[in-house]
């Protein structure tokens, strides 16, 4: 086979065959494509689109890249989450031990951060000793002790997906609906879940900026789900507006605590329990309330389990930022606009997130939201407090902030966070 055929292929609008697929991605594996020509493969493939076999057939090459986890019988039914990331969404960090504490098994391998989404083993690691690496024999072991495992994805699990989306990051390959789904269901498939749910985001602070554009997305890894045999639900939800009221490593802990102890904001609440219920239908749990569970403070008790299982003292003060500034408001109104995105670029700027993979980030540093968008604010009243260890960074996060935080005549309404289920 020849890769200059497989790129003219596509980028002649036809339709690439099953061995053209099963050849291109093994030998983009093994290195004998080479980045530029999966590059332009990338680049044909993100103009010119791919039907539901090629999609289908393109997530299998990149399962068979590497080893499907063999977790074996862990006594309970597997079922795991998956959010296309958003600015504040720390909805793992509950949710995995609510489903846990309701009677499934959450196998969540997660990961960092990139640009102005944080990533759940960022937020995890501010916890002290915490450990995001674990073996394929701890993971099933604490499956089926304490029922949910948040940690990193296993080196061996889809290979072909870290090449490709390090590639793509680079090549403004991101954005292929087609590439997108595959590479988020090749990872969960090769996991091993027995259900999955995606939490699919459109808006400012997402990689889809519009419902549509969600929708599509949710219906295309749907339907490689189905035909990979996986049940798979997705939900479109809202993130032109942070979740929450903390965005940031620590901030974002600190927040899903105060939600594991029954209380917390009420959208991480309500996005929290919603999408707990389309876990435990998947996993055949039909009657236990999540809602119930998580007021219980069962679901924190398996918390503090599943977080010393991986070396993290549940009880340990959470690292706090040297530095806090506050935003005020510069006029007296009404909160119109919180934008996720600019908030999301703040946080990054403070040091929350990472430019490059291979930068650190700062456990404290992070955003927290004072006033919510329909709220009457005074002239001077502070509305976002910015936390960091590196003061100089602050002027850059006001930048981000400038025309995203706006106090106007009103009124204003919060947008609804939920708005549809694809099965
Ligand atoms: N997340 C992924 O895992 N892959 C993508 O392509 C985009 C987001």
């Amino acid at each position: 086979m020849n890769v200059i055929d497989v790129i003219v292929t596509k980028r002649d609008r036809a339709r690439l065959s099953d061995e053209q697929i099963d050849w291109v991605v093994d030998a983009y594996t093994r290195g004998s494509v080479a980045d530029e020509q999966m590059a332009a493969l990338a680049m044909a493939i993100l103009l010119n689109g791919m039907d539901a076999g090629e999609i289908a057939r393109w997530t299998q090459a990149m399962i068979d890249s590497g080893e499907v986890l063999e977790l074996g019988d862990v006594g309970r039914p597997l079922v795991d989450k998956h959010s296309t990331g958003g600015v504040g969404d720390k909805i793992t960090l509950p949710l995995a031990p609510l489903v846990a504490a309701c009677g499934a098994a959450v196998p969540q391998l997660s990961g960092r951060g990139l640009g102005h989404t944080g990533g759940t083993l960022d937020k995890l690691e501010a916890i002290p000793g915490w450990r995001a690496s674990l073996s394929t024999e701890e993971i099933a072991a604490q499956l089926a002790d304490v029922g949910a495992v948040i940690c990193a994805t296993t080196p061996t699990l889809a290979p072909a997906d870290r090449k490709l989306y390090a590639l793509r990051d680079v090549t403004g390959t991101v954005e292929s609906i087609p590439l997108i789904a595959s590479s988020i269901m090749s990872k969960k498939i090769a996991e091993g879940t027995g259900g999955l749910v995606l939490d699919v985001k459109f808006g400012s602070g997402a990689f889809m900026k519009t419902p549509e554009r969600a929708r599509e997305l949710g219906e295309t890894m749907v339907a490689i789900g189905a035909a990979h045999g996986l049940a798979t639900t997705a939900l479109l939800t809202d993130m032109s507006v942070p979740l929450g009221r903390a965005v940031g490593n620590a901030l974002e802990v600190e927040e899903s605590v105060e939600v594991l102890r029954g209380g917390g904001p009420a959208d991480i609440v309500e996005l929290t329990v919603a999408l707990a219920r389309e876990m435990l239908a998947l996993a055949g749990i039909e009657d236990v309330d999540p809602a119930q569970v998580l007021a219980s403070g069962k679901a924190h008790a398996v918390w503090e389990r599943m977080i010393a299982a991986q070396g993290g003292d549940p009880g340990a003060p959470m690292p706090v930022a040297g530095h806090v500034e506050e935003l005020v408001a510069d006029r007296s109104g009404v909160l119109t606009r919180m934008d996720a995105y600019a908030v999301g670029v703040a946080a990054w700027r403070l040091g929350a997130g990472r430019a490059r993979k291979e930068d650190a980030v700062q456990a404290a540093a992070g955003v927290r939201l004072l006033v919510d968008i329909g709220d009457e604010v005074e002239a001077g009243q502070p509305l976002l407090e910015l936390h960091t260890d590196t003061p100089d960074a602050v002027a850059g996060a006001r930048a981000a902030l400038d025309g995203g935080v706006v106090v106007s005549d009103g009124p204003a309404v919060r947008p609804a966070l939920l708005s549809e289920t694809i099965r």
